[in-house]
């Protein structure tokens, strides 16, 4: 029996889409169906990525807005607004954001795990 779960017509979030890990996951949920991906990042999506993503999910929209995701009044504000108006619901939330600073372990402990709080 097959127990796979379907991620068609799914509503994604994934914060730290942008490069890394995290531009692999947005992919991977592409490539799964999701239908529309949201991706919220410090930094701007660059041509080259935003083509992988489109490529990944041709049929998908993909979204993304610059937002820091440790400043947790500005999250909240594109969440609700910018999200919720584009998305209407939310059925997948991953957050891939994350740094490795260790000149300011406070604001590595902000960004990888107050946040998802
Ligand atoms: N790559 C690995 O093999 C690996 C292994 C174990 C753990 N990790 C950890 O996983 C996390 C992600 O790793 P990665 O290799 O994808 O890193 P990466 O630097 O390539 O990507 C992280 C993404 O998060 C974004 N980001 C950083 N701070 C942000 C913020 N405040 N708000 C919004 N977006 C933000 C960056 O702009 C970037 O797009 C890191 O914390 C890393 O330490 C990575």
């Amino acid at each position: 029996m097959c127990c796979k779960m379907s991620l068609q017509n799914k509503n994604a979030v994934l914060f730290g889409g942008c490069g890394g890990m995290g531009l692999a996951i947005g992919q991977a949920l592409l490539k799964e169906g999701v239908q529309k991906l949201f991706v919220l990042d410090v930094t701007e999506l660059s041509e080259a990525n935003l083509s992988l993503l489109k490529e990944s999910g041709t049929e998908a929209q993909i979204l993304c807005k610059t937002c820091d995701i440790s400043n947790r009044t500005e999250l909240l504000q594109v969440l609700e607004g910018d999200v919720m108006d584009a998305l209407g619901s939310v059925d997948i939330l991953i957050n891939s954001a994350g740094i490795l600073d260790s000149e300011d372990p406070g604001k590595v402990i902000g960004v990888n795990l107050v946040t998802m709080l």
